[in-house]
């Protein structure tokens, strides 16, 4: 009797223990995402085209940022579709509301239907000069206003040649995450060097970059920081998705050129969400 006593509290032991490990484990296990940059292309058409063509997953999270003219147009054709799909902005300004001419505020980007914003890609910071400290306010802006920042961040050709990729990726994290209490966030590495120029990182390297970045990701938000997604960007196509997604720091990729085709786009999808089935 005593004997069945002890092997009935072991068992229970066990099975709590073992539940509430899994449940763990469920919980430090990154989400996956394949997400499209569509920059300054598309128009009407081609959206309800794209949307009608694309197919999604249920083993990623899928959002498309087309150019804020197409969110609300996008946002109404994923509703009609009834297809998992996000949908962000490429852009958000830092204030609620004011004399922005031009600008976006967050809460603009909830209303059309937005979960998401891209914020720091190099191409506004190099062709709208923004800056660490400007990218900050705005993720911080995007976080209060109950959207999912994307913060871009890499080193241009420049200073990989110079050796300074780490002091740069040190920088630009430190920069966006200062203040930041949440960890409702992604990151996209981009290597501005691959970004449009058909040459990708290899998956090796962008490995590398992705544990780098996660180590100082730990020393700014702690033990957090391992459930937080890192994408890589830059050339990234459905002939090299497979690469990237063998990687145990690559969770998932931000697609500019090749997310604009929806055949293209898809096969990548694909290739993520057999990964995610693998793992
Ligand atoms: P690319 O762009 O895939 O065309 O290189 C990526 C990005 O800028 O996000």
């Amino acid at each position: 009797m005593e004997q069945s006593i002890e092997s009935y509290i072991k068992n229970l032991v066990r099975d709590v223990i073992g539940q509430s490990l899994g449940e763990l484990q469920l919980q430090s296990d990154r989400q996956t995402y394949v997400i499209a940059n569509w920059k300054m292309n598309k128009n009407l058409n081609e959206t309800a085209e794209f949307f009608q063509k694309i197919n999604s997953s249920q083993d990623v999270s899928v959002v498309i940022c087309p150019p804020a003219q197409l969110l609300y147009p996008a946002h109404l054709l994923i509703k009609q579709s009834g297809k998992p799909i996000g949908l962000g902005g490429q852009n958000v300004h830092w204030a609620d509301k004011g004399a922005y001419t031009g600008e976006s505020s967050g809460s603009m980007l909830r209303d059309v239907g937005c979960e998401y914003v891209i914020i720091g890609h190099s191409e506004r910071r190099q062709y709208s000069y923004e800056d660490d400290e400007l990218v900050n306010k705005k993720v911080l802006h995007a976080i209060k206003s109950e959207l999912t920042p994307i913060i871009c961040i890499g080193e241009t050709l420049g200073q990989k040649n110079a050796l300074q990729t780490e002091q740069v990726l040190v920088k630009q994290l430190e920069g966006a995450l200062k203040d930041i209490d949440s960890s409702h966030f992604i990151l996209a590495y981009e290597p501005v060097w691959a970004i449009g120029t058909g040459q990708s990182a290899t998956a090796e390297l962008a490995q590398q970059i992705h544990a780098y970045i996660r180590s100082i990701l730990k020393k700014i938000i702690g033990e957090k920081a391992d459930g937080i997604s890192i994408l890589y960007g830059g050339s990234a196509n459905e002939h090299n998705a497979a690469d990237f997604s063998a990687m145990p720091d690559i969770d998932g990729v931000l697609v500019g050129g090749a997310s604009l085709n929806a055949q293209s786009f898809d096969g990548i999808i694909n290739v993520f969400a057999k990964g995610e089935q693998n793992s």
